[in-house]
């Protein structure tokens, strides 16, 4: 890197930490461009993303046909606030119910808010479908989750850092083990208040956990035998990530809610979503909720393309593919190795957990070494490392970034 390119990388940095809230603590890279399942900083030097901003841009970056649409749609009519109709609204519904095999469809913009739009959705289904009385309402959560950033989502958080000093938090969850189903059945067998679980099919930002291999059906039928609604935040998981289109879609599940974000757009804009069929939606009226931007003209095209995508590059079934195969390479190699100690997840969702203490800065550091052999991903909680490419990714380019991570934690053995 030049002493002046460095001066330009610095700067951002720089800029960043004086004028904006030290709300992230990235990885000190400064990027300027991208394409595919490329990143370039500001020094012209090209990295292989793996990190995908946290699984939105599944469709790599600058996707031309997402762009496209984006930018056609941007001269014509970007906003017009849902105060009246406008011309492509109903289109995308339409195209994602289909897509998803829903009824109706709820545009949000991110994944908190489509959060907190099902949260709503099922808590006044409560009253007005299954009769609860008024305030009486719990939803099932699990430990370990991460539905994002609001008030009432981090009141059901269990990470100390995203709660402390944010209270008073919201009532009305209850927290349970992730991938136990006996205590699930006890609090549905001995509570009549429940109205709703809220899972993620795969824990992402905990470290990409993956559940036992028949919680997901298993938990749908108790959700049905109680009358409670089985609601999947595939914010992360969803649109191709993990093999299939959905990750419930791995153990047949129809959720009652679902709920999307991120590759909505395949990272080109915010667009979130919250898909159920019409005796659940169907308690939504209007003035009960909304937003300015939800549903706006450039979401709903940016949506319809990047969905388009996802089948007609058939991105699921490559993530299925290389997904394995990059489980057996890092297996073959973790054998041997004593800094890497696990690789799990399913299709292009996976992570590497680092033989060190959760408080050590091992992982940390093997993600710089990372950068500086060209490829860039990040810890997600201490020890664990994420690897979440772009789904667009050819078996020869996972191969390159397979040799890359072997290389650099090579570098880390004891
Ligand atoms: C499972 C899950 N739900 C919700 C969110 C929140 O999405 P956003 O950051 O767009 O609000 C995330 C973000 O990482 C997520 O992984």
């Amino acid at each position: 890197m030049s002493v002046l390119e460095q001066k330009a990388s610095q700067q951002a940095i720089d800029l960043e930490n004086k004028y904006g809230a030290h709300n992230y603590h990235p990885l000190p890279v400064v990027l300027s461009r991208g394409e595919g399942v490329y990143v370039w900083d500001v020094d012209g030097k090209k990295y292989y993303d793996f990190l995908s901003a946290y699984s939105a841009v599944n469709q790599g970056h600058c996707h031309p046909k997402i762009v496209g649409a984006m930018t056609e749609q941007a001269k014509t009519l970007t906003l017009t606030s849902r105060a009246f109709y406008n011309d492509m609204l109903g289109k995308y519904e339409k195209f994602a119910c289909e897509f998803f095999s829903f009824d109706k469809l709820l545009p949000m913009n991110t994944g908190a808010e489509a959060v907190e739009t099902a949260l709503k959705i099922c808590r006044k289904w409560a009253y007005e479908k299954k009769g609860i009385e008024a305030n009486d309402a719990e939803i099932v959560v699990c430990e370990g989750n991460f539905h994002g950033r609001t008030t009432t989502i981090i009141s059901f958080s269990n990470d100390p850092v995203a709660r402390k000093n944010f209270g008073p938090y919201t009532d009305g969850f209850i927290k349970i083990e992730y991938d136990n189903l006996e205590a699930l059945e006890k609090h549905l067998e001995s509570n009549k208040n429940i109205a709703g679980f809220l899972v993620e099919p795969i824990q992402g930002e905990a470290g990409v956990y993956v559940p036992s291999e028949g919680y997901l059906s298993k938990a749908k039928a108790l959700c049905e035998k109680h009358n409670v609604l089985f609601i999947a935040d595939e914010v992360q998981t969803g649109i191709a990530r993990t093999g299939k289109l959905l990750a419930v879609d791995h153990e047949n599940v129809k959720p009652d809610i679902l709920i999307l974000g991120k590759a909505m757009s395949g990272g080109a804009y915010p667009v979130s979503a919250v898909l159920a069929n019409d005796e659940i939606m169907g308690v939504i009226k209007p003035g009960t909720h909304g937003s300015t931007f939800g549903g706006n003209p450039v979401a709903a095209a940016v949506a319809i393309a990047a969905l388009s995508v996802v089948k007609d590059e058939n991105l699921a079934e490559n993530a299925e593919r290389l997904g394995k195969l990059f489980r057996s390479e890092l297996n073959k190699y973790i054998e041997t190795s004593n800094i890497a100690t696990l690789v799990r997840g399913k299709g292009l969702l996976n992570a590497v957990v680092i033989n060190d203490s959760e408080d050590s800065d091992t992982a940390w550091n093997i993600c710089l070494k990372l950068r500086d052999n060209g490829l860039l991903a990040k810890p997600t909680h201490g020890n664990i490392i994420r690897f979440a490419p772009p789904l667009v990714m050819n078996e020869e380019q996972l191969m390159d970034c397979v040799a890359i991570i072997i290389e650099t934690l090579k570098g880390f053995e004891k």
